[in-house]
């Protein structure tokens, strides 16, 4: 995306780079410094990303009441045809393996009687959700593989930098170009690269993602050449807190596993309305219930009703919902929380084997930018947690295992990799981003037709005549190109997929077509 000549600039070389130090990233990162030198790089502090802000749990089975099976059926059942079995077979088995590891590593889940505590979310057919400081999973995850990282001698790592291209030749990566904003550019060469760079939600308006989630590491991979899957899959959570003003944060599916229900405006309790599992239908259902029923009552939001909960149980199983309600003046044992969906997961991502492997040699992808084939078209609740920590480790392995065969082998890498550098003129970076958001939200969100997605495509098309022609010299104006481009390639999807299935809903094409469309749509760049 800019203009660099490699032999211009400063230059590091490292056995592996991981780019995002999420769960993925980090979990990757653990599993090959038994064996090499790793350099993880991440835009924002080591801790901040999705799996900082995860709540609710990690789906496992752990319980003699649950069975593989039944983890292995409720996904197939969720993902709507579109699952990879073998993938969702390999993952919930591997699940309790990789918790294990984590425990070995110091992470604390929460206890009842000494046993793990084990919650039950959307689609589960039993409890396995394990969680940590009751709805802060992903903090407990993320902080055991950071203190980790931290201590561990083969690790170094680089905050603050952002990763903006990969670097290819001959159709093998061999690195990235990285940027921090007192040193420039330099140069990471690198003998294995794993893109950890998480999902997009970003890219709508209403999300709970964290900032960084603008989806660099699929474009990325996209424009080294890398096959994408499954783009029109995008997850929206039914609750997110909506209070004017606020950020949208996450509202966990696990307070409706733990009883709260999903009032109107009137008061009414609606979902079993909609669907015979109610409150705990899948995610899809009960976002696209809230969106009808605020329509049908001409209201912003809807209500997530847990005053018959005990306030003690309240203040200690969701502290941190508890006391953000709290800082808006809301006591949730008092009052109903205003809730309504937005965007949540990207399902779809860059294509991998059951390895990590990308179709670029020397590149491998985990965490939420990959496309395993776990998740079909619709993603179970804490089964994300699971897939990164299994992929994770994954492709650390066989990084590490790789590394071991070619001890002696070295890699040469090329003098020069030059790119041109193009013209930048004046435009509001942040209007236009803004506006990419709304439309995002609008023509591409949980309801789509014919008419809206052309709009988004056109308009999208527009947009990026004058912007992405342009050279940018921070992130800010580099994850706007990225974000451009990965909302038409989210909108051309969508459009293509004539069908309803899992997430994606289609309201000229209502029903499922197994005929024409249980397949995957596959997005590849010709040209790189
Ligand atoms: P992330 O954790 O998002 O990390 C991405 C990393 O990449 C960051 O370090 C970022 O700085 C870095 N990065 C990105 N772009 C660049 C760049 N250009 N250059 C350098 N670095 C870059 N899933 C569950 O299973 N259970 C849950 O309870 C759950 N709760 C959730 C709650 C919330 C609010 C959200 C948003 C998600 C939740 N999910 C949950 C989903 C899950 O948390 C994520 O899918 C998962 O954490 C993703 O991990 P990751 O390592 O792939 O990416
Ligand atoms: C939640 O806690 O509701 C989020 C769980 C998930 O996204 O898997």
């Amino acid at each position: 995306m800019t203009g660099s000549d490699t032999t211009q600039l400063p230059s590091i070389t490292t056995d592996v780079l991981i780019i995002g130090s999420g769960v993925a990233g980090l979990t990757a990162a653990v599993e090959v410094s038994r064996e090499a030198q790793v350099l993880i790089v991440s835009k924002d502090r080591l801790g901040e990303n999705n799996t900082m802000y995860a709540q609710g749990g990690i789906a496992v089975v752990l319980s003699h009441d649950d069975s593989f099976e039944d983890h292995i059926r409720d996904t197939l059942e969720a993902g709507q045809g579109l699952c990879e079995p073998t993938v969702v077979e390999h993952v919930v088995r591997e699940g309790p393996g990789g918790i294990k590891a984590l425990m070995g590593l110091g992470a604390c889940f929460d206890r009842n009687n000494g046993q793990l505590a084990l919650t039950v979310e959307g689609g589960h057919s039993h409890p396995r959700i394990i969680h940590g400081k009751g709805d802060s999973t992903g903090m407990v995850v993320e902080e055991t593989l950071l203190n980790f990282i931290e201590e561990c001698s083969n690790i170094s790592t680089l905050e603050h930098y952002f990763a903006i291209d990969l670097l290819t030749v001959d159709g093998q990566c061999c690195g990235a170009i990285v940027w921090h904003r007192h040193k420039g550019k330099t140069v990471v060469w690198a003998k294995e690269t794993v893109l950890a760079t998480g999902g997009c939600g970003q890219v709508y308006r209403e999300t709970t993602n964290s900032d960084i989630a603008t989806g660099d590491g699929i474009a990325m991979a996209y424009r080294a050449g890398a096959t994408l899957r499954d783009l029109e899959f995008v997850q929206f959570h039914p609750t997110t807190l909506y209070i004017a003003g606020a950020a949208r944060s996450l509202v966990t599916e696990t307070l409706r596993g733990e009883g709260a229900i999903l009032i109107n405006k009137e008061g009414k309790r609606f979902m079993p309305s909609y669907h015979p599992m109610a409150e705990l239908a899948p995610r899809d259902v009960v976002s696209r219930s809230i969106v009808r029923e605020m329509r049908s009552t001409g209201y912003t939001h809807v209500y997530l009703d847990v005053r018959h909960i005990p306030k003690e149980r309240l203040k200690v199983r969701f502290p941190r919902i508890w006391s953000t309600c709290a800082s808006f003046h809301i006591d949730i044992s008092k009052e109903a929380i205003p809730v309504r969906p937005s965007a949540h997961y990207m399902i779809g991502g860059v294509e991998v084997d059951e390895k990590g492997r990308t179709d670029i040699e020397h590149l491998y992808a985990c965490g939420e930018i990959s496309s395993t084939g776990l998740h079909g078209a619709n993603r179970l609740g804490s089964n994300s947690l699971l897939e990164c920590i299994v992929y994770g480790h994954k492709a650390g392995s066989e990084i590490a295992d790789i590394l071991r065969r070619n001890k002696h082998k070295t890699r040469t890498y090329p003098l020069r990799v030059k790119v041109k550098a193009r013209r930048h003129r004046g435009l509001n970076l942040g209007d236009i981003r803004y506006a990419l958001k709304s439309l995002m939200w609008r023509d591409v969100g949980l309801e789509r037709d014919e008419q809206h997605l052309r709009d988004a495509v056109g308009e999208i098309g527009h947009w990026s005549e004058y912007i992405m022609d342009k050279e940018f010299n921070s992130p800010y104006g580099w994850e706007l190109q990225n974000m451009l481009f990965l909302s038409r390639l989210i909108a051309d999807s969508a459009r293509e997929r004539k069908e309803t299935r899992g997430v994606h809903y289609r309201s000229d094409f209502p029903n499922r077509n197994d005929k024409d469309w249980k397949r995957h749509l596959f997005i590849r760049n010709e040209t790189a």
